[in-house]
């Protein structure tokens, strides 16, 4: 019978003989796949596992330093690695979604690979890979039928002839959640939503700079945090915002503004391939917009996305 305590046990010393001696690097994202996938690594072959952080400037709000900690608390060997103003200059000018994805993806492995030269005797790449990745792989995302080109870490085998460890390979989210659980991971971590591997950047929509980034995190944070503090965080499958490329007529005080619109997204999902918009609390969604609008200058006005995917996608690019 498959348990999170017998899957472990057998996982690590599954790892232990195909690495042997040697060392792992791995790309880790801050999300719950990469992190429980590191851990069991890290079980099996200690500070031999050396995972790589990069601050690619579309993060959350603090999430960088949050995570770095979160890792240290683990008891991994991580490094971050913070790339902001290489992201930000080749974001200039680039305002079609998958150009962004391709930049992010491109420079993001430039990066990596960069940090991994620093490493002696690497044999393996770690890799957070879940079953419906598997699927999803080969048959939404295929060559064929590309929606949108999901970047993780996807060409970097190849490039620095890595053979790959991937531990999750068969599992399904919730059951990553409870291994996750049984090795210590703490809730926090394991409960976090799942977030893109270009981030905010597929947030914004158009141009991406450090000034607009700065004005999603403020919403982003006040949104996540009314999330968690009104115990609707757990009910929803994945929660942001989105910065619209629109600027609208407000008041503040007797002061006319002309400013940024954010649209707010939450979705219940089982694996994000279908959703439905969230149905959250009208009172809810009043607190937030109040929250949002009176203290983020340069934003004046907050709606709530009410579409389904299909037709729709979770992300707005
Ligand atoms: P969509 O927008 O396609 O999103 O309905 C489905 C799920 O995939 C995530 N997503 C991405 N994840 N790189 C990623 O790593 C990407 O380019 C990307 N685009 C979308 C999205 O956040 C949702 O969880």
């Amino acid at each position: 019978d498959w348990t999170p305590a017998s899957f472990v046990n057998e996982t690590v010393a599954r790892l232990k003989e195909q690495i042997g001696d040697s060392h792992v690097i791995m790309a880790l994202s801050g999300g719950v796949d990469s992190t429980v996938a590191a851990t069991l690594i890290s079980k099996a072959i200690g500070d031999r596992l050396h995972g790589i952080f990069v601050d690619n400037g579309v993060l959350r709000k603090d999430e960088f330093e949050q995570v770095l900690k979160t890792y240290d608390a683990i008891g991994l060997n991580v490094t971050g690695i913070d790339a902001k103003q290489m992201f930000y200059d080749q974001f200039k000018g680039k305002t079609d979604p998958e150009q962004k994805r391709k930049v992010i993806g491109k420079l993001f492995i430039d990066v990596f690979h960069e940090e991994s030269k620093k490493v002696q005797g690497v044999k393996f790449l770690g890799q957070g890979t879940i079953y419906p990745d598997v699927i999803e792989s080969v048959s939404v995302h295929g060559p064929s039928q590309t929606i949108k080109s999901h970047h993780n870490v996807g060409g970097l085998p190849d490039i620095m002839h890595l053979e790959l460890v991937e531990p999750l390979r068969f599992l399904f989210k919730d059951e990553v959640r409870k291994v996750g659980l049984e090795l210590g991971i703490p809730a926090d971590m394991i409960n976090r939503h799942p977030f893109p591997g270009p981030g905010l950047a597929i947030r914004i929509l158009g141009e991406v700079t450090e000034e607009k980034v700065k004005l999603l995190q403020a919403a982003d944070e006040i949104y996540i945090k009314g999330l968690k503090d009104h115990g609707l965080y757990t009910s929803v499958w994945q929660a942001g915002t989105i910065l619209l490329p629109v600027k609208s007529v407000g008041v503040m005080g007797d002061e006319r503004t002309y400013e940024f619109t954010v649209a707010l997204r939450a979705v219940t999902s089982v694996d994000g391939m279908t959703a439905d918009w969230a149905h959250l609390p009208y009172d809810f969604l009043a607190y937030i917009s109040n929250e949002i609008i009176n203290n983020v200058r340069g934003i004046n006005r907050v709606v709530y996305d009410i579409s389904s995917k299909p037709p729709a996608t979770i992300e707005w690019e």
